[in-house]
């Protein structure tokens, strides 16, 4: 009997070819799981009128953890009736951390020593989508709770803790002082408590200057749900791009791990995307149901083919989904 049960959820896109590419690579690394694929996305709403059936609910109640591809949501426009996939199961589950890991990788072009996390609160802010129009003008909630304030801050403190000890809090609290403000105050009052953590605040516009001029200089940052979604792509950008960047969605109870980058539709079914992001997505999810020996090796042996190729197209070279794939696979041998 299998040890695990994942479940897998392809979504739109290249989420068919890099969901694929990491099961083979779970498997060739010997991960005990019995998987349950379950479907989302806007593929499936186009087809079914809505974006996540009940079959995948139930499959992502009813396994230890899930592995997403990534989702479409069709740009100006929401089609009655439907909710981009991933932020309805993040808000289902209240999964209320994402974590964006960036670190130095051996990619051309990438910047040297970094080793930072982007904590970003994932189930408020303007995210709450709530918007609406009268006439010419627009207006977007955005939410800011304490409680939800609160549980990121110490998810992000206890974070720091296990890592480098130092935690940054970025803001806009000198536009938005009631919203920003809670979200930057309940934070700083938590981190207060924490005996060894070493806690600063920068504003956002700042935060993404520091990160391109000096990004070794961050250990734990974190921030509402926007500036999370915007800076994690910054950062990214600075290790090697979003084929390389993973993420974990982790609350109390559940955790869907997923890509940094979206649905590609410009190069999706030419079976040239890079699954690294996914295969990494997948190493938090092992470290994160506690197979860290299978996500170690995983993690080697990606490193491994970034250093000795093929590389893909995004990273310089002319490799496909599959023929990077195998390398990994033969670099776990
Ligand atoms: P994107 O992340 O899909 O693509 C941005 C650029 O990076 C494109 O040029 C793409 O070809 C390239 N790229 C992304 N992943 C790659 C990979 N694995 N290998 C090689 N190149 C890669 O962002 P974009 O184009 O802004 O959005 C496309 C769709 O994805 C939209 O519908 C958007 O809403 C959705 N999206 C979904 C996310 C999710 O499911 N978590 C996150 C971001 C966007
Ligand atoms: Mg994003």
């Amino acid at each position: 009997m299998a040890t695990y049960r994942i479940c897998l959820i392809e979504g739109d896109g290249i989420g068919h070819e890099v969901i694929p590419a990491t099961r083979r690579v779970l498997d060739a690394a010997g991960f005990s799981a019995e998987y349950v694929h379950a479907e989302a996305g806007y593929e499936y709403f186009l087809d079914h009128g809505t974006s996540t059936p009940q079959a995948t609910y139930d499959a992502v109640e009813n396994t230890h953890a899930t592995l997403f591809g990534a989702a479409t949501s069709p740009t100006g426009q929401k089609p009655a009736g439907f909710s981009g996939a991933i932020r309805h199961l993040r808000q289902k589950y209240g999964l209320y951390a994402n974590v964006r890991p960036t670190k130095t990788r051996p990619v051309p072009g990438a910047y040297e020593n970094v080793d930072l996390v982007i904590v970003r609160e994932n189930t408020q802010g303007l995210y709450v989508e709530q918007e609406r129009r009268y006439g010419d003008t627009a207006i977007a909630d955005t939410v800011i709770t304490k409680d939800a304030s609160d549980r990121i801050g110490k998810f992000a403190a206890d974070l720091a803790m296990k890592r480098g000890k130092r935690l940054t809090v970025v803001h806009k609290a000198n536009v938005l002082p009631v919203t920003q403000g809670l979200f930057l105050n309940t934070i700083l009052d938590h981190a207060a408590t924490v005996d060894g953590l070493s806690t600063s605040t920068m504003i956002v516009d700042n935060a993404a200057m520091q990160l391109v001029r000096n990004p070794q200089q961050f250990d734990v940052m974190v921030m509402t749900n926007m500036f999370g979604d915007i800076l994690s792509d910054l950062a990214a950008g600075l290790v090697g791009g979003l084929g390389i960047a993973a993420s974990g969605n982790v609350g109390d109870k559940f955790g869907i791990f997923e890509s940094v980058h979206g649905s590609a539709p410009d190069i999706a079914g030419q079976g040239i995307s890079n699954p690294t992001a996914t295969i990494l997505a997948a190493v938090l999810m092992l470290d994160h149901i506690g197979d860290h020996e299978t996500a170690r090796r995983i993690d080697a042996a990606v490193n491994k083919v970034l250093v000795e190729g093929p590389r893909t197209r995004d990273l310089g070279g002319t490799a496909g989904t599959e023929e990077f794939t195998n390398a990994v696979i033969a670099a776990l041998a």
